[in-house]
């Protein structure tokens, strides 16, 4: 499967009290990361960059919610702040600012 995918998050529709709908969202390891984080701006960045990573890799590989859940797609970062999908044939960027995250995924495979 080769193929591209983008999504653009607005930030501040995100409700990041809501923990049941961001563990729903989110992987076991995603969220020890956003729990620990220092500010609720971060917090929905991170979420907001995550759940745009996580559409944008449905797009790449031509499929949606029913096919994939999102527990599915883990999206970690490297020492270097980078971000990596759980899938080694998928490249991720994602940036955010102000009132949105966007994310692109590019499949190589
Ligand atoms: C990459 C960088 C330019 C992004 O800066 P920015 O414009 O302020 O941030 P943006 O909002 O556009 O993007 C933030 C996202 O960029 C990604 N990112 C962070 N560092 C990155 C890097 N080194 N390479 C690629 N993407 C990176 C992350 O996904 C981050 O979001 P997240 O932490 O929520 O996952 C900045 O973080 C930077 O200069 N980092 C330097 C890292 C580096 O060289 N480290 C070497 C030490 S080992």
């Amino acid at each position: 499967m080769k193929g591209i995918g983008v999504d653009i998050i607005d930030l501040e529709r995100l409700d990041v009290e809501n923990l049941n709908f961001v563990k729903h969202i989110l992987t076991e390891k995603e969220y020890l990361i956003f729990v620990n984080m220092k500010s609720q701006k971060r917090q929905r960045e991170f979420l907001g960059g995550r759940f745009a990573g996580k559409e944008a890799y449905m797009k790449a590989n031509h499929i949606g919610i029913g096919d994939i859940s999102f527990h599915d797609i883990e999206i970690l970062n490297d020492k270097s702040g980078a971000p990596y999908l759980h899938d080694s044939h998928a490249h991720i960027s994602i940036s955010h600012e102000n009132k949105y995250a966007i994310a692109f995924v590019v499949v190589e495979k």
